[in-house]
């Protein structure tokens, strides 16, 4: 098992550099499958979500050659769309079912295992399904896999019931060639959803909308190769931000989107920090006089459910009472009981997260129940006096490049301990002559 061990209660400090934004990666990497061209993609996150899926294209045949850790190159050329992606990958990385999109927008067919549930709630493919319907695609559920099969694909008017994230990636995927226009309406805006239309647009696809509320995508006959960068990652960008104010430090990050971090500046700001955009920057200037906020997670522009977790631990610094609404994800409040052991006092009530602020954080053991949350512990593991220890970081290296080396930037002291239990690493930590405190 691997942890990070914080020796936390010092501010955040200096200036660091945001990555390319993960979950857009995904999805210009099922994008560049589209097109039998080599693709160069570059800007993306060296994390293992990232690899996880550039392993499912090459277990379908298709084309993969990483440059160097931020840039690939991709082509669908030799992809057999009867070769199943299973269970195995989509377990490891749920954006596997971006595939399934893709596949079937470009080869009429796909195979790929259905995703279960996950650590922050149930994630259905409903509307996915039922965009893929409307196109023409016949789909059957065998053993755990979805087989997905089209004679033709036909332009359809669909309405999204939730505006999905997924759904209207892969419904937009599976409708460049389809014959016709297809006007998918209460679609997702997130900042991903625009980058991957932007680079489709680039390699020849006609979409028109991404960012309203209605996508219209007019079938293509082909699509050709393109070199993009990926945007730069909003959910790590206002990770980072909510350290600056959780340590009461003073944190310049560098290559963010200032309009994508709109909502979480209004919100720092109300809890008391300092936020400045600057061009393609943003500085935050914490505070110790934190003041209770309300805050419901909502699709873009509204404040994202990924980040949460982490100003759930900006408002257990604050005065008073804050209360949350998570609107998107039912069980991400996993964090909750790790962090009481950090004498966080927060209450869940049905969707809501009740929290009675505390001056500061006090030093454990906790273990990281998902990636964003993973996040969060560590955030309120800076905020301690102390050594903390916040296990299972595999989470959190799913979405976070070299979060460690990042926050030592900063002047944290934090560093990755390995061992088997948590016995080893209390022993290793001993032997380090640290004092914990469980
Ligand atoms: C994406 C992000 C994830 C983020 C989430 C919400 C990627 C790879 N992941 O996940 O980090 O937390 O958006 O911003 O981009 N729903 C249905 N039926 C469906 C599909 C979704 O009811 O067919 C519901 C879900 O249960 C959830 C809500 O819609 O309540 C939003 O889910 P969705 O936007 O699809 O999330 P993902 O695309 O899985």
């Amino acid at each position: 098992m691997r942890s990070y061990l914080i020796d936390g209660g010092k501010p955040l400090k200096g200036t660091i550099e945001i990555n390319g934004a993960k979950n857009s990666a995904l999805g210009l990497f099922a994008g560049a499958i589209m097109s039998d061209e080599l693709s160069t993609i570059e800007n993306i996150p060296n994390v293992s979500d990232i690899n996880y899926l550039l392993d499912s294209i090459t277990m379908i045949g298709g084309t993969v050659k990483r440059k160097d850790k931020h840039t690939v190159q991709i082509s669908g050329k030799n992809i057999n769309p009867e070769e199943i992606i299973d269970y195995d990958c989509v377990k490891k990385m749920r954006a596997s079912y971006y595939l399934l999109g893709a596949l079937i927008g470009k080869y009429k067919k796909a195979r790929v295992a259905l995703p279960g549930g996950c650590e922050i709630g149930s994630r259905p493919l409903d509307q996915h399904l039922k965009g893929f319907s409307l196109l023409g695609v016949k789909t059957n559920l065998k053993n755990g896999i979805i087989y997905a099969e089209a004679k033709e694909l036909k332009g359809a008017n669909i309405y999204l019931d939730v505006p999905s994230v997924g759904a209207t990636i892969n419904i937009m995927l599976a409708a460049i060639f389809a014959k016709g226009t297809t006007c998918i309406t209460n679609v997702a805006k997130e900042p991903h959803v625009v980058d991957i239309a932007n680079m489709l647009c680039a390699m020849g696809a006609k979409i028109k909308g991404a960012g309203t509320d209605t996508i219209e995508i007019t079938g293509v006959q082909r699509l050709h190769k393109v070199n993009y960068t990926v945007i730069p990652d909003q959910i790590e960008a206002g990770t980072f931000m909510i350290g600056a104010l959780v340590t009461n430090g003073d944190i310049t990050i560098k290559n963010v989107i200032p309009k994508h971090l709109e909502i979480i500046k209004y919100k720092l700001e109300e809890l008391g920090a300092t936020v400045i955009f600057d061009n393609d920057t943003v500085r935050v200037i914490g505070t110790n006089k934190k003041q209770s906020i309300r805050l419901v997670t909502a699709p873009y522009p509204g404040f994202p459910t990924d980040l949460q977790p982490q100003m759930a631990i900006a408002c257990g610094l604050a005065k008073g009472t804050s209360i949350i609404r998570e609107t998107i994800f039912e069980k991400r409040y996993a964090y909750v009981d790790e962090l009481s052991r950090m004498s966080g006092k927060m209450k869940v009530s049905s969707d809501s997260l009740i929290i009675e602020g505390i001056p500061q954080y006090q030093n454990a053991i906790v273990s990281s129940p998902d990636l964003r949350a993973g996040a969060a512990l560590v955030l309120a593991g800076l905020n301690a006096e102390g050594f903390t220890i916040v296990e299972n970081i595999q989470y959190i290296e799913r979405g976070y490049e070299v979060f460690d080396e990042k926050l030592r930037k900063l002047g944290a002291n934090i560093k990755i301990i390995e061992g088997q239990t948590s016995e080893d690493i209390r022993r290793q930590i001993q032997k380090e002559r640290f004092k914990i405190i469980k």
